[in-house]
């Protein structure tokens, strides 16, 4: 028997320690949860993508009376941004939620459908994606989606 234990980083920083180039997409993922369609859960997403030419784009989480169709902040976000913008990588995402309450304390974590979507736009494009969760006790920073999604499953597992 053998262990393998997989490592995966992650950075922990107040909104004010934050770049001015990140504060600004982070403020466009928080805005985007007001524009959040989310009469069933109540829960709203919003994401913020920051693309190689330096445009924005973001996008919340829209929901449907037949649940399975509604998709979330970041699926909406990089489908969005990569229908675009084909020939743009995504350098940063910012993700931003909040319930009835307001913005979250802890980051949200994607789920694992939106994990797998984020792998497939940093592969397209062969450029790390760095990943932004607001909470209001701390924003996590990950440089890569391997520090959200490992042991992924890619393309190059089918060869
Ligand atoms: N949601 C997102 O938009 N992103 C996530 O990473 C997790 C969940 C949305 C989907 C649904 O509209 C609501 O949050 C509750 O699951």
């Amino acid at each position: 028997m053998k262990n393998l234990s997989l490592q995966i980083n992650i950075k922990i920083y107040d909104y004010n320690e934050l770049s001015n180039a990140d504060r600004e997409l982070m403020d466009q993922a928080i805005a985007a949860t007001e524009r959040s369609y989310a009469p069933y859960s109540h829960f709203s997403v919003g994401a913020a993508a920051r693309l190689t030419n330096g445009i924005i784009v973001s996008g919340s989480n829209q929901e449907n009376a037949a649940y399975p169709s509604g998709i979330c902040a970041e699926r909406t976000t990089l489908f969005y941004a990569n229908s675009q913008y084909p020939d743009q990588a995504v350098e940063t995402l910012a993700i931003a939620a909040r319930n009835g309450q307001g913005l979250l304390d802890d980051p949200i974590p994607p789920c694992g459908a939106c994990r797998q979507v984020m792998l497939e736009t940093e592969k397209r494009f062969n450029h790390p994606m760095r990943v932004l969760l607001y909470g209001e006790k701390g924003i996590y920073e990950m440089k890569e989606i391997g520090d959200l999604l490992p042991l992924s499953f890619k393309a190059s597992s089918m060869e």
